[in-house]
């Protein structure tokens, strides 16, 4: 059976890893979470003191991202798979809510773009692969078969973040999920390199009012009507 690319784009907390994460699964194909990597990249300037009182050294992490190494590696328990910069697990760290708050930043960076583009364009030269990311349709992979644009309204994310928060005992109101999402929307839309937009082709999946298998069960017919029309029409 021909393989193809399947290409998740979409705003913050509108769950797509967890779309991406489920089909990867169920296709056999390899999962890659793009944002991992801008947040590995973050880390890198945080860990190397690129980031300070005096902001971004955007030329010093520049000049530094040949020494960054990136590599996803597959938990042998779980079978999760988790980020490795420079040979250390950094899964964790990634997640924090220092570098939450720098990665905007560091993504906006033409040059760090450029190199985690060539990376992610390699990871799917064998195609079988549903990459995750803000700009997977449109520049990553603008010739992918199959290209989803998650969205669900700035309310209905914020609830479902806040109450994700809170269950990991993280003291938030709802009214900071919700500003920081609407920021990190308006970021994301707006900057000049690369901004989230839907690709003209995509498919827009509004979650706003489905359950998880609702939309799992929706994408998975879309992908299944997109491998027949590959078999009968390859490309
Ligand atoms: O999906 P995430 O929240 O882990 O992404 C982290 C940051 O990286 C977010 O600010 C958007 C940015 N990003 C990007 O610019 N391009 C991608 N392909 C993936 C993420």
């Amino acid at each position: 059976m021909s393989k193809i690319i399947i290409a998740v784009d979409g705003y913050s907390s509108t769950g797509k890893s967890t779309i991406a994460k489920a089909l990867a699964k169920e296709l056999g194909y390899i999962y890659v979470d793009t944002g991992a990597m801008y947040r590995a990249v973050a880390l890198h300037a945080l860990k190397k003191g690129y980031i300070g009182v005096e902001g971004l050294q955007k030329e010093a992490l520049i000049d530094s991202l040949s020494a960054v190494e990136l590599r996803f590696e597959k938990q042998e328990t779980t079978g999760a798979v988790e980020m490795h910069l420079n040979q250390e697990n950094v899964e964790q760290e990634i997640r924090g809510l220092q570098v939450s708050n720098y990665v905007s930043e560091v993504a906006a960076i033409p040059e760090v773009r450029r190199f985690l583009v060539e990376q992610q364009q390699q990871m799917g030269s064998a195609k079988g692969i549903v990459m995750d990311g803000r700009d997977i349709g449109t520049v990553v992979f603008p010739e992918a078969e199959l290209k989803l644009f998650v969205t669900a309204s700035p309310e209905v994310r914020a609830k479902r973040r806040f109450q994700e928060m809170k269950a990991k005992g993280q003291e938030v109101t709802y009214d900071q999920v919700l500003q920081n999402i609407l920021k990190r929307d308006h970021l994301d839309t707006t900057r000049t390199v690369s901004p989230l937009k839907k690709a003209v082709d995509a498919i827009e999946i509004d979650n706003s009012k489905m359950s998880e298998q609702e939309q799992f069960d929706k994408i998975l017919k879309l992908v299944q009507d997109c491998l027949k029309a590959e078999k009968e029409d390859p490309r």
